[in-house]
């Protein structure tokens, strides 16, 4: 496997931040720069040049020694007024100065066509050359003095709080979108991991994982691969080595059989007889189950539904009287054939114990239930887990004629486990067994 380190989910996250920031940025020198224009208010339109004009007037016909502290005492929260004595003293560029509208306007106001005015905006070049941040109107008296209103400073007619507000909302939109679409590309892989290791804990037979997403990923994919092949490999050793003992049985068992000839107590014989037959019967049992399990039989859709009317049939063709209420097309994913059996196992363990059977078949809240009720003896409650160990049976010193060899719960289980559900046991209405089959659905 070729390892990126860009890959890693650390590398990941830190690029996303990063682009979160930028974008933050981004957004933030977008707004500053198309607000900024068109936030910016129009002198003439605002009153301020009037004001300002009525001002200048009072300071041109007032003496200079008054003229500093009218000139303060006009400031107002519109404007500050400040008077400067000459062409040198004014600190704003009286040459060059970009003229802007309102020149006009301010000299009709002053009632001299003739006076200078210059306006300035934020951004024209100020006395040091550096683009300026305020609005700034001078205006010329007829003895050469200066008058200058310089406007409060604004950004893009926002108050430092909005601007505040405005930018934390830029980083929080912009990290929200990069935070929703990195979380998407981190929870893919995880949930496909996770989906992966739900249908392993299923089925030993599952495919291998993928190895998709950040390098984290694939590690642990592989890990992953690696830990479920050991335990499929773990898996069918064991039961090849089942499967060869309960074969290899067959051999001697036949012996044993063929040596009780021999003896001449027909008692003992009659005994000896029936204990090779019920081993026999065991080893074949066992056989088929190992058989059944190490067939890898694959998941289809399939209707559930008409399976169970297919077994239930099966055995009402036997002379079996069987009760049902199966809804119609219930559909299921999984292995139909495995789970045919399971069921066939309890209708059958029903039909031996009991004589009025019903099956049903529920579907709710995200589970799938067929129940099978009948009428026998039941199962006292503390044995309820113990039936479905290998080859117990309940009634050992019963006739074996009444029953297998104790293997069907267990297969059923069996089966029902590796779909993810599960066989139970209860008491059913009637008064004898209820068995339950759950499967999970979706
Ligand atoms: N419907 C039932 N009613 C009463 N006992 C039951 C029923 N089903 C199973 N059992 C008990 O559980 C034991 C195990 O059942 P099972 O695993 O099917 O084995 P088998 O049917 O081969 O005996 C049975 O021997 C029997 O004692
Ligand atoms: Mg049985």
């Amino acid at each position: 496997m070729i390892e990126r380190a860009t890959d890693t989910i650390g590398r990941w996250l830190a690029v996303n931040i990063l682009i979160a920031v930028l974008a933050a940025a981004a957004a933030n020198a977008a707004f500053m720069a198309l607000a900024g224009v068109w936030a910016r208010p129009n002198l003439t339109a605002v009153g301020v040049i009037d004001q300002a004009a009525g001002v200048a007037r009072v300071l041109d016909g007032a003496p200079d020694s008054l003229r500093a502290h009218l000139a303060a005492a006009a400031s107002g929260p519109n404007f500050t007024v400040e008077w400067f004595a000459s062409d040198a003293a004014l600190p704003m560029p009286t040459l060059g100065a970009t003229f802007h509208n309102g020149q006009d306007k301010v000299r009709t106001l002053l009632g001299r066509p003739d006076a200078r005015v210059l306006a300035f905006e934020p951004g024209d070049p100020g006395l040091d050359g550096q683009p300026i941040t305020f609005y700034a109107l001078a205006i010329r008296m007829s003895d050469g003095s200066w008058t200058r209103f310089v406007a409060t400073e604004r950004s893009w007619g926002l108050s430092a709080h909005a601007r505040l507000l405005l930018t934390s909302a830029f980083f929080i939109v912009s990290s929200l979108a990069v935070a929703a679409v990195a979380g998407r590309r981190l929870a893919r892989p995880m949930q496909r991991f996770a989906a992966q290791a739900e249908l392993f804990g299923r089925d030993v037979h599952a495919p291998a994982m993928t190895a998709e997403g950040p390098r984290e990923f694939r590690v642990a994919a592989s890990s992953f691969n690696t830990m479920q092949e050991r335990i499929q490999r773990y898996v069918e050793g064991r039961t090849e080595i089942l499967a060869a003992i309960s074969h290899d049985l067959r051999a001697p068992l036949t012996r044993m059989r063929l040596r009780g000839e021999f003896i001449e107590d027909a008692e003992q014989q009659r005994k000896l007889f029936r204990d090779v037959d019920e081993m026999q019967a065991m080893v074949a049992e066992a056989l088929a189950f190992f058989r059944d399990s190490s067939e890898a039989e694959g998941s289809t859709r399939f209707m559930l539904s008409e399976l169970v009317h297919t077994v239930v049939d099966d055995f009402r063709d036997q002379g079996y009287a069987i009760a049902d209420d199966i809804p119609d097309g219930v559909a299921y994913f999984g292995r139909p054939v495995a789970l045919s059996r399971a069921l066939a196992n309890l209708v059958g363990n029903a039909v031996r114990y009991g004589d009025a059977v019903r099956v049903y078949v529920d579907v709710r809240d995200e589970r799938l239930e067929v129940r099978v009720d009948d009428n026998g003896p039941g199962i006292p409650a503390e044995y309820r887990e113990a039936v479905f160990r290998p080859f117990f049976r309940l009634e050992r010193s019963r006739n074996r004629a009444t029953g297998g060899v104790g293997l069907g719960l267990a297969a059923a289980r069996s089966a029902a486990r590796a779909h993810g559900g599960d066989v139970t046991l209860g008491d059913s209405p009637d008064g004898g067994l209820r068995a339950v089959l759950v499967l999970p659905l979706g």
